[in-house]
């Protein structure tokens, strides 16, 4: 392990849960815990709780759980060893010399150099005799001098190595080259630069490392643009072009775009709130790093169909981290860049200030998709919009749509409103069967929040969840395990996790969710900070640990004798009698 436990202890005991997590959000004590709204995910009233003694945290509603450790991973979105390194800096200890994770971190730290370096490399290149097509074309495309400084824009020559010559000389390697994603290699193993004979656009991350590039042919040749890959530097899923400018503005909103000339183009034209996502649609990781900087997003997306297609696919991973989404129909133009080229600024601003909530927006997507001429359709138009509308929470929401909904089909508004409440009555008597159907079957309750986890045999998972329990809170215990096996175990997921707190007892390592931070997905963390969540019932741990092993090992003989057994010993026999 790269972080040597006995640092990590130290750490630890120097590292007090709630302090830290009152510095990102403000907690309130009720009992045993502090409360707080969940940081990670949207809601109005605290269900995100931090358990001081366990020094443990835990969302009732998102399910995200841990320790100090995940929750810096989480909040702060990095890795293990560089949480740990947040944390020794808050608490003023250097970080241990260490060895594996070292090399990584260096190696991270080359690769940020080497960006950083070619970006200025491509910017000087702009003001050589050379870079003339580069520097007309920006000019083609309106750009100012001002605005290429503040981008870091930039041009790479049409040579094969130009770049590959350059950062040689900086002392760079083909290797890192390659693995910066700057260079690309033939089967052959010739090596060349990725970026030839294209304007480019750094990517620039919230700390302000350059972590990749996008460049774009300087005619109709395809691909338009080329994108750095994903490198240990870059993810551009959640990554946004221009985030680190918008992360500045004082808007209130966020305009997201769907082109990095779009959103360059905004920004020259005085909008300092836009970003653009990056050769990919948008993900939900980009939702909530979006959703740590405004509360609303205005979606300026093209006007084509893919556009619309991608805004309809955008409001919805918007609304689930919680953002108000309002969407911009450009008007009279493909997209935001060439809107403000034929109209200019203000006309934008009006855009801005029209653009419609996304209840406006997919209600008209509704009424589009039929004829409202046709008497038919228009039944059917309005049993969608209905549809649409009963799910809106605010009575006075669905007074609004519906009335309009209505006038858009000629019909009077009380049509439309008592075709919603049918829909509303409807809907509210499936939920209450669904809840009722759940509360009769108690085992649904118990299943993981994870799908990927769903337990198989709830009443030996039960069991294997008490064992975790027990021996976290008292290693001891492992020696009161008797005949128990891992593979007794019926949930993958427990049976991973009990392996390795059972590998660390035998390691003499002790086990905290800090320590497992390093060594369990963040969802297996989360799965166990909620198994933590139920409280061990009063009495003998021992006596709990002997009928959790108990049932366990029941619930494993049932399964390999019954069932899974007979059809093994079928198999066997049939496959016997078959090589006779
Ligand atoms: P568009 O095709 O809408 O281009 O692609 P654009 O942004 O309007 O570019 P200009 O105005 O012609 O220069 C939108 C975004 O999709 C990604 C880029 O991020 C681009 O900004 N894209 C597009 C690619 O990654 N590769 C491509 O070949 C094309
Ligand atoms: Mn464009």
């Amino acid at each position: 392990m790269a972080i040597p436990e006995s640092f990590l202890d130290d750490l630890m005991s120097r590292t007090d849960i709630v302090d830290l997590i009152s510095s990102y959000v403000p907690l309130q004590k009720k009992g045993g815990r502090y409360w707080a709204c969940c940081p990670f995910h949207s809601e109005k009233t605290p269900s995100f709780s931090v358990t001081p003694d366990k020094q443990m945290y835990y969302c009732f509603g998102c399910h995200k759980g841990g320790g100090a450790v995940s929750f810096v991973m989480e909040e702060e979105g990095v890795g293990f060893t560089d949480a740990v390194a947040i944390l020794a800096k808050r608490a003023g200890i250097p970080m241990p010399e260490y060895n594996e994770d070292e090399g990584q971190r260096k190696r991270r730290e080359r690769l940020l150099e080497l960006n950083k370096a070619a970006a200025r490399w491509f910017h000087a290149n702009l003001s050589t005799p050379q870079a003339e097509p580069g520097r007309r074309y920006f000019a083609r495309r309106g750009l100012s001098k001002r605005t290429i400084t503040n981008f870091g824009l930039g041009y790479a020559f049409p040579e094969w190595d130009a770049l590959l010559k350059a950062m040689q000389t900086k002392g760079y390697t083909k290797r890192e080259l390659l693995d910066a994603g700057l260079a690309v290699s033939t089967d052959k193993g010739r090596i060349y630069d990725r970026f030839r004979g294209r304007v480019m656009f750094p990517i620039i991350d919230l700390r302000g490392n350059v972590i990749g590039f996008g460049g774009r042919v300087l005619d109709d040749t395809k691909p338009k643009y080329l994108n750095s890959p994903d490198t240990l530097i870059y993810n551009k899923s959640r990554n946004l072009f221009a985030m680190n400018i918008v992360k500045k503005s004082k808007a209130g909103q966020i305009i997201l775009t769907e082109g990095y000339m779009d959103t360059i183009a905004l920004h020259q034209a005085g909008f300092d709130c836009a970003v653009a996502s990056l050769g990919t649609s948008l993900t939900e990781d980009h939702a909530r790093l979006l959703a740590k900087y405004t509360k609303e997003i205005v979606l300026s997306y093209d006007s084509d169909e893919a556009g619309v297609a991608a805004a309809k696919r955008a409001i919805g991973i918007l609304n689930r981290v919680g953002l108000n989404v309002k969407v911009l129909k450009v008007v009279g133009a493909k997209d935001p860049d060439e809107f403000l080229k034929q109209y200019g600024p203000s006309a934008f601003q009006r855009l801005l200030d029209q653009s419609e909530n996304q209840a406006e927006y997919q209600l008209l997507q509704i009424q589009k998709k039929y004829d409202l001429t046709d008497d038919e359709q228009r039944v059917r138009f309005l049993q969608e919009a209905a549809q649409f509308v009963a799910l809106m929470p605010s009575p006075v929401e669905r007074e609004v749509y519906g009335s309009r909904a209505a006038r858009a089909a000629g019909v009077e508004s009380k049509v439309m409103s008592e075709e919603v409440e049918r829909q509303r009555r409807q809907k509210s008597w499936r939920t209450r069967r669904q809840e009722e159907r759940k509360a009769l079957t108690p085992a649904a309750n118990h299943q993981p929040d994870q799908r990927s986890f769903r337990y198989e045999h709830v009443r030996s998972a039960l069991a294997e969840e008490g064992v975790i329990r027990l021996v976290l809170m008292d290693p001891s215990l492992f020696e009161r395990l008797g005949s128990l096996k891992e593979e007794q175990f019926s949930a993958p997921v427990l049976q991973h996790i009990f392996q390795l707190l059972r590998q660390r007892w035998e390691e003499g390592l002790e086990s905290t969710l800090d320590s497992l931070s390093a060594r369990l997905a963040p969802e297996e963390l989360s799965h166990l900070t909620r198994i933590l969540q139920t409280p061990e019932r009063q009495g003998s741990a021992e006596q709990a640990l002997a009928d959790y092993v108990s049932t366990i090992q029941s619930e494993y003989r049932k399964r390999t004798m019954s069932g899974d057994g007979d059809l093994l010993t079928l198999i066997r026999d049939k496959r016997s009698r078959n090589n006779t």
